[in-house]
């Protein structure tokens, strides 16, 4: 039986987060620049958003810059915004073809003026699409996401919108940019590497963690109807014990 026969559509993963790491590594490890790792690394963001579109996964979230790689040399980073600029034009096509429609996550002020037209031409472009949704995580850092949430609700205490009282776990989310998002099932993190890197950090209370030790450029859909298909044998318990899961209680 094929790899993507033995996933059982009805216990998909609603949302699935991907740390898509190790660009630099693959790419030095073939004597080349890390740059041409980051370009190699475009056609694997089009395998897995292909594979979770045909999957019928509702939503996928590509970690592809954070606040921190900001703090990488400059070359780098003007080379990845490049990158991002040309994928976006390059790959609305594989959008459109598959129905999904496109949402950024991040502090999109820090990128440059390029890189915001871009995406918004492709938000735009993909807006009336009905399939899964790919979030891209840019210029992303959790700490800043909850940081920020933090001030908008002592802003809207201050103004009187909002009773101190009344803040609760969901009150809270609504503060957060994944407000309309549900939580990660599954968070992937290729690479190796066994850390959240400030991704996501309120919203993967719960997820199930999935690390593949591939870099990213090498990833296929084999791996990732892989970290489904274990991800299915898992048990969800969510602080309660097995047997109240098995009889729903
Ligand atoms: C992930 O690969 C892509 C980005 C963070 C932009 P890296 O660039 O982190 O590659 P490694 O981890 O150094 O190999
Ligand atoms: C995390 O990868 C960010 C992205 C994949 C975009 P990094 O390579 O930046 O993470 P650290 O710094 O090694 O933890
Ligand atoms: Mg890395």
């Amino acid at each position: 039986m094929e790899m993507k026969d033995q996933i059982d559509k009805k216990k998909l993963p609603v949302h699935v987060a991907v740390i898509m790491d190790g660009n630099g590594r693959w790419a030095k490890e073939k004597g080349q620049h890390r740059i041409f790792g980051h370009q190699q690394g475009v056609k694997s963001v089009r395998e897995i958003t292909e594979a979770a579109a045909e999957l019928g996964i509702r939503y996928l979230t590509l970690f592809a810059f954070s606040t921190e790689n900001w703090n990488r040399p400059k070359e780098e980073i003007s080379a990845l915004m490049s990158l991002l600029v040309t994928t976006l034009k390059s790959e609305t096509k594989t959008l459109m073809n598959n129905n999904i429609r496109l949402e950024a996550l991040g502090n999109l002020d820090l990128l440059p003026v390029q890189v915001r037209d871009g995406l918004n031409e492709t938000i735009n472009k993909t807006s009336g699409n009905t399939g899964m949704i790919l979030v891209l995580a840019l210029s992303y850092s959790a700490r800043w996401e909850i940081t920020n949430a933090a001030r908008k609700i002592a802003m809207d205490v201050r103004s009187g919108k909002l009773n101190p009282k009344d803040i609760d776990e969901q009150v809270f989310s609504q503060y957060l940019l994944t407000h309309h998002i549900p939580d990660p099932d599954i968070l992937i993190r290729t690479s190796g590497e066994y850390r959240i890197s400030n991704f996501l950090l309120w919203q993967i209370a719960y997820a199930e963690l999935y690390f593949v030790h591939k870099y990213w450029p090498d990833v296929r859909k084999s791996d990732f109807y892989r970290a489904i298909i274990d991800y299915q044998q898992r048990e969800r318990r969510f602080g309660k014990i097995s047997e109240q899961i098995q009889l729903n209680l």
